[in-house]
């Protein structure tokens, strides 16, 4: 059996993902950029087959960022509808498999009825205890940065007292670990603006695959090239192999 976990490095808790290449995967099949995406929906479904299967704590999914808003109109439409269409078709098996779903972002910028399908899928899955599937929509990390700054002047904290707990605390998700592992697919080697701040110390794994191809055995493939990864957070690889360095038997900092 393959073994997903090594001594140094657990499981990662947390997945985030960049879903690239819908556009480019159906131009090269000669369709419409809106084909690769909903082909997209059916590599949502592997990742989180996987993620679940394997026990990964969290996933979370670069769905629509601010700067998609500059697209077509009728690509932005055709996306909503499809994030609608997904999130009713799938609600029953997400209850089924016990996952719970959230989303972060400027979810108050996304059209009524994604607003509805998404509260209306969220408060289904609430209880759910399996795999946290969180959509990023509406979603950058500058934009997140800056609420966060919003918020902490609002609450009145003084400038001596705030750190980088204070600012962690102030993020779209407070309670949900940096990801150890970022996957982005299609071969771009960019962080786009993804969760900027919690990508601060994780391992990026850039897959030549496009999305909508992206399966299981692909998922799979990034987490056992990230058990053989050095995670050494500012640290030399002396004192986290613990040889030659009196704190190598220091503990790695997790989520930092
Ligand atoms: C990037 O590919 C992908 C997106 C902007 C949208 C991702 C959306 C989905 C996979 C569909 C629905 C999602 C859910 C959660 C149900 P691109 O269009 O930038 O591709 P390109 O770089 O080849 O142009």
């Amino acid at each position: 059996m393959v073994e997903y976990t090594s001594e140094s490095n657990p499981l990662p808790r947390h997945i985030a993902v960049i879903m690239d290449g819908n556009g480019r995967w159906a131009r090269e099949r000669g369709e419409d950029r809106v084909f690769g995406h909903a082909n997209g929906v059916e590599s949502v479904r592997s990742a989180v087959r996987a993620a679940g299967e394997l026990g990964v704590e969290f996933l979370t999914l670069y769905a629509f960022s601010t700067e998609n808003w500059a697209r077509p109109k009728e690509e932005i439409n055709a996306l909503m509808e499809l994030l609608v269409e997904s999130l009713a078709g799938e609600v029953e098996e997400l209850v089924r498999k016990g996952v719970r779903l959230r989303s972060t972002g400027a979810i108050d910028a996304l059209p009524e009825s994604c607003r509805a399908a998404l509260k209306d899928v969220e408060e289904r899955t609430a209880g759910c205890s399996g795999l946290s599937l969180i959509l990023a929509l509406s979603y950058s990390g500058r934009w997140e940065l800056t609420e966060a700054v919003r918020r902490i002047v609002r609450s009145g904290i003084p400038a001596e007292a705030i750190d980088e707990d204070t600012v962690r605390a102030h993020l779209g998700m407070p309670d949900v670990p940096d990801p150890e592992l970022l996957i982005r697919t299609s071969g771009e080697q960019r962080l786009s603006n993804f969760l900027l701040w919690q990508l601060a110390y994780s391992e990026l794994h850039f897959s030549p695959v496009m999305w909508p191809d992206f399966r299981e055995d692909h998922f799979k493939a990034a987490i056992l090239e990230f058990r053989g990864r050095e995670r050494r957070f500012g640290r030399t690889g002396e004192q986290v192999s613990g040889v030659g360095s009196s704190t190598g038997d220091q503990k790695t900092k997790k989520g930092e």
